[in-house]
């Protein structure tokens, strides 16, 4: 097992609040490679071979199939205000796109090297993942203008596993500000129960109401501003969320999902892999 890098105090402050901040986990060259490769797939991608919008504000605007089959592979997800009533483009293509995922790191050569190696996978046994497995990796791009707002949510509720292990790494590739829609998070908000389970079934995507707990109002909600090349870890159980990008500049964020292979990953998760692409860990 790797050494964990974490110092005692860091570990402490992620089980305490349930998220770390750690400023320039990646260097600048590596933010360079990937905010370029996030702009070459949306400029390879051709939009009239279909896409899904996304917003999880109506979930039913993905279609499940689709939702399913990016699982193992790597698709474009426009965002919900970039097409008309009738499908059509209302912004370049360059500014239409909500998300890319969801196999990047495995898949795509440089997001497959941004996403393992053993900095990754010290961190990882520093914050106790065992076995880590990588489900998801997505590019998140909150476009300027329309980039869309994330309402809270816990990250667990799409990645349920017993016990409840999922952690979520996020890279910010370009400055997260207030204005542009940087995290927002209820510190110490981990120790609440689960609220929803996105649940697959004979390929149906439904969210299930599983806890009422309330989310968080402004009181209890931090927001997390951040410079480019910082990495936010946090529980899966902690809630969070984002305002939407009223402004001229774009947030691009790269998220990893990672669970305990120790722990039994649950068969209605939307997400799963076939034995053509095993999952893996930060190795
Ligand atoms: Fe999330």
């Amino acid at each position: 097992m790797p050494q964990p890098t974490l110092s005692a105090e860091q570990a402490a402050t992620f089980h305490e609040l349930g998220y770390l901040v750690l400023p320039r986990f990646k260097a600048a060259d590596e933010l360079q490679s990937a905010v370029q490769r996030a702009h070459a797939i949306v400029e390879d991608f051709d939009p009239s071979l279909g896409a899904s919008r996304f917003s999880t504000r109506d979930r039913s605007l993905v279609a499940d199939a689709r939702l399913i089959a990016s699982a193992e592979q790597v698709h474009c997800f426009f965002e919900e205000e970039a097409l008309d009533d009738n499908g059509a483009l209302q912004v370049p293509k360059s500014r239409s796109i909500n998300k890319i995922g969801h196999a990047l790191h495995d898949r795509d050569p440089v997001f497959r090297r941004f996403s393992h190696g053993p900095e990754l996978a010290a961190l990882a046994a520093g914050l106790g993942l065992l076995q880590p497995q990588v489900w998801q990796s997505q590019i998140i791009f909150k476009q300027p203008h329309i980039g869309g707002e994330v309402g809270w949510h816990q990250d667990a509720t799409f990645f349920v596993t017993v016990p409840h292990t999922v952690t979520t790494f996020w890279f910010a590739l370009e400055d997260a500000t207030p204005d542009n829609g940087c995290l927002w998070v209820q510190p110490g908000g981990h120790r609440s129960p689960l609220r929803e389970q996105y649940v697959c079934e004979d390929g149906r995507l439904t969210m299930q109401a599983l806890d009422r707990t309330p989310w968080p109002d402004r009181s209890g909600a931090l927001p997390l501003p951040v410079a480019a090349g910082t990495l936010v870890v946090f529980h899966g159980l902690l809630p969070h969320c984002s305002a939407a990008n009223r402004s001229p500049r774009s947030r691009l964020a790269y998220t990893l999902h990672a669970t305990c292979g120790t722990a039994a990953y649950s068969p209605l998760n939307w997400l799963q892999r076939s034995a053509d692409l095993p999952v893996r860990g930060f190795d």
